[in-house]
């Protein structure tokens, strides 16, 4: 071996250095436990019962055996133009406002989708407004590009607009830059909340008289338990002034890396410029679209909306019989979280308690970049287990509970 003082540390960028790389420090979402069954509520993931394997593997195998070699090259542009077709026709759930398949892009899922934003829209030091609390994996890429985050606290109406109407005052006043108001404004991760369509209309109005571009993430959209949320930002604005990300990670699986950006021409033109990733994998497009077409999509997004009301509404059932005295939350009426307050005992305590009885979920800190602003709330995702086995969690937590409380 050849030795060398090479020194990777000194080399990393500002970005990388602002995600943790180069420094050693335990990952906070990785909470060990010796429990012989524990109970993973900590990642938002479809169950994997639900994932639809036998439809999806008669489509990727029609797709791989066609012998159409181009599905095995290089995608170069936006994506397959039939899948974005689909996505274009609003009969197929994914847009309220049909525009053409040109209004769409295709990327490495939702983080893709962030990437392509921040990359095509953010100078280093430019403002974007996040929801304090919000979904770190994507909150961050902002960091990565040197981007400033300024986190806008919530209520039952979604992203506090009176906060953001300050903040955008006082930036007016100060000369910064806001660029972006990153929002998931149904079945918010990890709050659950869904933004009021007042709400909506006031900041998506606010934003498009300041110049300032919304990512409007709908990663939860379809996954409604009984009525669909309001009329996304993205429609209210006729398509100006906002980007809707869409992905398959929730609705199909993670593991399909499938997401896409509706948005105005020349908002998608100018990120389609920006892409240097050499395209999606075209099969995988065209197996997804083969899937939607067949009617089976629908049909298998109708099975998981009622799963994942069955499965919140067991963890639900099971908190509220046995910690009703340590945990205040709203119910959600969608997506894969609910979002606890803990009364009389340090939530950050509590994880670690409850990994000792088998429970395992992240501390609410987790989602604030300014930890500071945290409030004792813990992220349970009810996605990944069955009703059965969220039935247990009540009793365990109990214990925890019981356990630091002594
Ligand atoms: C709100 C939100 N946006 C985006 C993503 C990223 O999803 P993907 O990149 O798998 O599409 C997630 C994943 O948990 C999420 O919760």
């Amino acid at each position: 071996m050849i030795d060398t003082n090479f020194d990777v540390i000194k080399i990393l960028s500002a970005g990388a250095k602002a995600l943790g790389a180069g420094a050693i420090e335990e990952s906070r979402w990785e909470i060990p436990t010796d429990h012989p069954d524990p109970i993973d509520l900590a990642v938002g993931m479809p169950v994997p019962e639900g994932i639809p394997i036998a439809s999806l593997a008669k489509h990727f195998s029609k797709v791989l055996s066609s012998g159409n070699y181009i599905e095995m090259e290089y995608e170069y542009g936006r994506g397959k133009i039939d899948l974005r077709e689909l996505l274009n026709d609003p009969s197929n759930g994914f847009t309220s406002l049909a525009q053409t398949p040109d209004n769409f892009i295709l990327f490495n899922g939702g983080s893709g989708c962030m990437e392509s934003f921040c990359a095509t829209f953010l100078n280093p030091g430019d403002i974007v407004l996040v929801e304090g609390p919000s979904f770190s994996g994507t909150v961050e890429t902002i960091l990565k590009y040197q981007g400033k985050i300024i986190e806008v606290a919530m209520n039952p109406e979604g992203m506090s607009y009176q906060a953001i109407e300050e903040i955008v005052a006082r930036c007016k006043r100060s000369g910064e830059i806001i660029k972006g108001i990153y929002t998931i404004d149904d079945f918010h991760n990890p709050t659950g909340v869904t933004m009021s369509e007042n709400n909506r209309r006031m900041i998506s109005r606010l934003a498009l008289e300041n110049g300032i571009m919304i990512l409007e993430d709908s990663t939860y959209s379809g996954l409604f338990f009984e009525n669909a949320p309001p009329l996304d930002m993205y429609s209210m604005n006729s398509g100006e002034g906002v980007l809707r990300m869409g992905t398959f990670s929730k609705t199909i699986a993670t593991g399909l890396r499938l997401g896409w950006l509706q948005g105005s021409t020349e908002a998608i033109d100018a990120i389609g410029k920006t892409r240097s990733d050499m395209g999606n994998a075209p099969f995988i497009q065209t197996a997804v679209s083969r899937f939607i077409d067949s009617s089976e999509y629908s049909n298998h997004v109708q099975r998981m909306r009622g799963l994942y009301k069955s499965q919140c509404k067991a963890l639900v059932t099971s908190l509220t019989q046995h910690c009703s005295k340590y945990l205040e939350f709203i119910e959600p009426k969608g997506g894969f979280f609910l979002w606890p307050k803990c009364i009389g005992v340090d939530s950050a305590a509590l994880t670690k308690a409850a990994a000792e009885e088998g429970v395992i979920f992240p501390d609410g800190s987790l989602f604030y970049q300014d930890s500071a602003l945290h409030d004792n709330h813990i992220r349970l995702a009810f996605s990944g287990n069955s009703p059965e086995k969220l039935g247990e969690v009540g009793l365990r937590l109990r214990k925890a509970f019981e356990k630091l409380l002594d």
